[in-house]
């Protein structure tokens, strides 16, 4: 029967308020222990910056590799959080170039900067959206790959260099990078240049992540000399967060990806991978012979044909029939479909979609409680990406979320759509730079 299907499903992906408790606390320990220096699922890496006091100035380029698109800007600040883009250009980016060699990559990435270039000098921030362990404002080495890339000679290496070095080969001598800059730290520092209350920045995309501002002193990792200023952003790459329970689709998902064992809540929040996920659950429905017939299995079975996009329209189908949904259905060839089983596949959705949104709730929330235990003050949360942008009702659970937890303190949090901060961030960064050497 579909129903007791749907009741094991739902038991699997509906998070109650103890669940959400509990991911609270085991994500602060884990905080802890990233910023401590002890073995943890989070890497809490030091940013090497914090957010601009809003009166940096001068025309910047922003480089921005993400998942899915890379993007050149050209930016101009004149200071008191205004900000104008002269030049933007915006490339996605072809799957072949996810498996190149390092040269490949950042060789393609050159070219791509080369075409918006004049001859003056310029500085750049470089905002490249993996995880990496920063050094310096400008220099970091890549960790190991997300989202699916995995270009041969860049992990381990850093990526500064590698970018470098590929200006080099295209003859650019007139550009230097200044800053390395995560996307969720580009978010947040964009955010901040108006915004004098932003201390967390996440993204919500292909991928996940998030970063705040910590106290320089608790960061127990520090070696070296502590940089002036009370405190620094520190990108947690809560995509790693390990400590989730997760469903018998999260597994199946995890043992085909390309990093098996890796950014488990990546895989169950980001939104290349949540049509995955209900690809899955429908590809069980339909060998239990509790939906479409066997022989559509077939159908739904390419891996990540399902894309995160089709749980949006299907979840903002307000048809009598159910109408939009079955036109989706038709592309994986379901000529006929039924009432009920539009209704059961929009229910999938629903449920993957509320479990990634109340898991990015209460993630957030622990963050927001180790900034600020007893919720006294205002904070601003940049957020950017396509599931929190697009999906229709992904940021009313994830603020529905937040209620649960905070209560009405709940109001003190706001979230923000913060778009294209992660190509204005960088210019910003490198503008924070730039001050900070004349200094
Ligand atoms: C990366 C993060 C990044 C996030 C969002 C993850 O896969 O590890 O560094 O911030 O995607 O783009």
């Amino acid at each position: 029967m579909p129903s007791q299907f749907l009741k094991n499903l739902k038991e699997q992906f509906e998070l109650k308020p103890a669940d959400c408790r509990e991911i609270i606390s085991a994500f602060s320990r884990e905080m802890a222990n990233g910023l401590a220096g002890r073995k943890s699922s989070l890497k809490m890496i030091p940013a090497y910056v914090d957010v601009p006091k809003g009166d940096e100035r001068g025309r910047f380029i922003a480089v921005d590799l993400g998942g899915t698109n890379l993007r050149v800007l050209e930016i101009e600040l004149s200071g008191r959080g205004r900000i104008k883009k002269l030049k933007e250009k915006k490339f996605v980016i072809d799957k072949k170039y996810t498996r190149v060699s390092a040269d490949e990559l950042f060789g393609f990435i050159a070219k791509k900067i080369k075409d918006l270039l004049r001859w003056q000098p310029i500085e750049a921030g470089f905002t490249f959206s993996f995880p990496v362990r920063q050094t310096a404002i400008a220099s970091g080495v890549l960790a190991h790959w997300t989202k699916d890339f995995c270009a041969k000679g860049v992990v381990g290496k850093d990526v500064v260099k590698l970018l470098e070095r590929a200006l080099y080969r295209q003859g650019i001598y007139n550009l230097k990078i200044t800053a390395l800059v995560n996307d969720t730290v580009g978010t947040l520092v964009c955010r901040g240049y108006s915004d004098v209350h932003s201390d967390v920045g996440i993204i919500l995309g292909t991928g996940t992540n998030a970063c705040y501002r910590e106290a320089l002193a608790k960061i127990i990792k520090w070696r070296g000399t502590k940089p002036s200023g009370a405190k620094m952003i520190v990108n947690i790459e809560w995509g790693n967060f390990n400590k989730l329970t997760v469903s018998c689709y999260d597994r199946q998902l995890d043992r085909a990806s390309e990093n098996s064992g890796e950014q488990i809540l990546e895989k169950m929040v980001g939104g290349m991978y949540l049509g995955e996920i209900v690809r899955l659950i429908l590809v069980d429905l339909c060998k239990k012979d509790l939906i479409f017939d066997q022989r559509d299995t077939a159908l739904f079975g390419r891996s990540k044909s399902f894309k995160s996009e089709y749980m949006s329209e299907i979840e903002a189908d307000c048809t009598a029939d159910l109408s939009r949904t079955k036109k989706i259905l038709k592309y994986f060839g379901i000529k006929k479909c039924s009432f009920s089983q539009a209704a059961l596949v929009k229910k999938v959705c629903e449920l993957v979609a509320a479990r990634a949104a109340n898991i990015s709730g209460s993630c957030l929330a622990a963050v927001i409680k180790r900034i600020d235990p007893a919720l006294k003050k205002k904070h601003t949360v940049a957020i950017d990406g396509s599931v929190y942008e697009k999906h229709p009702v992904f940021s009313r659970q994830m603020r529905k979320a937040l209620k649960t937890i905070f209560g009405q303190k709940a109001k003190k949090v706001q979230m923000v759509l913060t778009k294209d901060g992660s190509g204005v961030g960088a210019a910003i960064i490198a503008a924070v730079a730039a001050k900070a050497k004349k200094k």
